[in-house]
This record gives C-alpha cells, structure tokens and sequence, in this order.
C-alpha cells in the first residue's frame, strides 16, 4: 500500500489516479485545507493531518510500503507573506511523517520539491548539482525539507527521492479531476478564467524581467507527466538501494506572453491584457535539464504546451460552463 499525503490535492490526485491504474493500492491522506475529497476517486480516504501525531493510527491501520509526499503549501507568493506557515507546514510537518514512518519501518519516501530551491540559478537550463539559494520561503521550505532527507537517508535504512518540479499545469484527460485551487494564483488557470469570462483581464506582472520580451520564462511540464515521473521514481526506490534528486521540466521555456497568446489561440477567445508590477519572489527566468531522470529513469516527458492549456481549458468548461 503506497501512502499519498496530499492526495486530494491537485498533482496528489492526478498521481493517485496514475497510481491505481498502474495497479498499486493507495491511501490517501489529506485533511481537506487545500484538497477536495471529490478528487480522490481511487484508493482508500483518510481525514487527517500529516503533522500530527494521530497519524500513526493510518500506519497502523494499513500496511505502508511508501510514502509519496505532496501535502504542502505551494504559493510563492502567499510564503513571501506568511513565511512561518510554510516553515511549519512544508518542513516540521514532514519531520512528524519521518518520525512515524521510522517508527513504523516503512523506508520509501518522495517528495514533491520544486524548481524554487534553484531561486535565480547561474545558468540555464538547470542541472541539479546547480546551487541551491532559495529567493523566497517556499522555495526555502522545500531546501531543508530536502537536506533533513538527505541526512535520515544518511543514516541508512531510508531511500528517498526529491523531484524538483518546474511549472506544473495541463488537467485530466478524462476531466474527473483537474486544477483547482482557492485562490487561484497561478498563471494558466488565470487566464483560462479571463478566456471564460470569470475575469475581465489578466495581469503580466513585471515586464523589465531580463528575458527576451521582458517577461517572467517557466518550464511548464503537464500533471500527466509528473505522474508518471512519480511511478517511475517509486519503482526505482523498490529497486535501487539508493536515493536521489532529479528535475522535473519540458526542458523548454515561455514567457508569460507566449502563455497568454497560447491561451488565446487554444481558446479562441480575446481579452484584455494589463501590464503590471513585478510579483515578489519571482526568478526571471527557470528552465529544467532533465536529462538526469531520462537517463537514469528513462522518463520522457509526452505533452507540449497546447496540450497542456487545451486539457485545462476542456477542465475549466465542465467546472464553470457545464
Ligand atoms: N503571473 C502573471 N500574472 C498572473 C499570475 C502569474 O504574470 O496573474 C506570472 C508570475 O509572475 C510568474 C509566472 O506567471 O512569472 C508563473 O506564475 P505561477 O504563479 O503560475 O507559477 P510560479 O512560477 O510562481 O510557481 C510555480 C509553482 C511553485 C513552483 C514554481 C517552480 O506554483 O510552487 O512554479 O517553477 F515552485
């Protein structure tokens, strides 16, 4: 049985599915902050927290394998204001959900990381022996997240791996689950609502970023995709007494114009676009080198960009125009 904090999430849930149709046998906890209960579809549910202690009542009740971790806050911008609920949650929680799988003897551990422990990176596309210096405190959750791992698998007797994940976007195919987060903040789904008409514009903000036309760049990597990565990469902790830390990304940059214009051609619709202030914490520029996982994992990315904003738009119909 493979434990999914945070499954009722957004990648939680997307990985979930990909999980039951792979054919592991998942329990999923999640205590509903951020997540939807409808979104677990597969696998068993249980309400809790991963910080709290109660939580050994789900390692008693079910035989844990392993334990792929998305429970997490994950807006930059909201950790700029509230730098201590991203300590607290993202960090200490997850020390909690050590300490009891420890307790438990259960050895097997992902987590899902981020591209924001690069902060502005020294070169481009990024490899994973890159520095690590965090711009803002989610990005900064996440680095000692993965220097606590690095040590208790250090100690023996505990594999993990850690996947950076560039922008994650794109929903479901089949539109059981999809992106949905309040507030919304990120870029696609917000402009997927200004297509639908929920909002009368959208905003770039910052257009002096040093790219080629002003604007912020970001790897946008389909969920489908992340899912996938998160299967091979328990296989290979099933199989490698090892642990290790690999980028997920297209490998591929667009700024935050060349979103909106695939946003516009995708939908078919025109809306209008405001120029605006830069949002802090924001890297100019974050483009993946994954060839680390696609030469130890084999995993290759499947989907482009106009995949990705035609399944989000096929998402935001059914949740709003249905
Ligand atoms: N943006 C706008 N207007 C908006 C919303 C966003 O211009 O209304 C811009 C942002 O400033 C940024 C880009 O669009 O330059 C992408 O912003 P998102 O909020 O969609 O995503 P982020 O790059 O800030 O962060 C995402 C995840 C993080 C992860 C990071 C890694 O939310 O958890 O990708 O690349 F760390």
């Amino acid at each position: 049985m493979i434990l999914v904090t945070g499954g009722a999430g957004y990648i939680g849930a997307h990985t979930n599915k990909a999980l039951n149709q792979a054919g592991y046998e998942t329990v999923v906890v999640d205590n509903l902050v951020k997540g939807y209960e409808d979104f677990v579809k597969w696998g068993h549910f249980e309400n809790y927290n991963f910080g709290s202690k109660d939580l050994r009542e789900v390692f008693e009740k079910y035989d844990i394998d392993g334990v792929l971790h998305f429970g997490a806050f994950s807006s930059v911008a909201e950790s700029v204001e509230l730098p201590q609920k991203y300590f607290k949650n993202n960090y200490k929680n997850t020390i909690n959900l050590l300490q009891i799988m420890r307790e438990f003897g259960v050895n097997k551990f992902i987590l899902s990381s981020t591209a924001a422990v690069y902060g502005n990176p020294e070169k481009v596309p990024i490899t994973e022996d890159q520095e690590l210096k965090p711009i803002n405190p989610y990005g900064h959750s996440k680095f000692i997240t993965e220097k606590a791992l690095e040590r208790e698998a250090a100690k023996g007797d505990f594999n993990y791996v850690a996947l950076r994940y560039f922008n994650a976007a794109g929903c479901d195919f089949d539109c059981e689950i999809g992106e949905l987060h309040e507030p919304e903040t990120h870029l696609i789904p917000l402009v997927l609502d200004a297509a639908i008409g929920r909002r009368d514009s959208i905003s770039i903000f910052g257009t002096d970023y040093n790219t080629p036309d002003g604007t912020c760049v970001r790897d946008y990597i389909h969920v489908n995709d992340l899912a996938k990565a998160h299967i091979d990469a328990y296989e290979y902790l099933c199989n490698e007494n090892e642990s290790n830390v690999f980028n997920l990304g297209n490998g591929k940059g667009f700024s935050v114009k060349e979103v909106i214009d695939m946003v516009k051609k995708v939908t078919g619709k025109d809306f209008p676009v405001k120029l605006d202030e830069r949002r802090e914490g924001d890297p100019d520029i974050l483009i993946a080198d994954a060839t680390k996982i696609k030469d130890k994992l084999g995993w290759t990315p499947q989907y482009d960009l106009e995949t990705i904003v035609e399944s989000a738009w096929n998402w935001h119909k059914k949740i709003y125009q249905d």
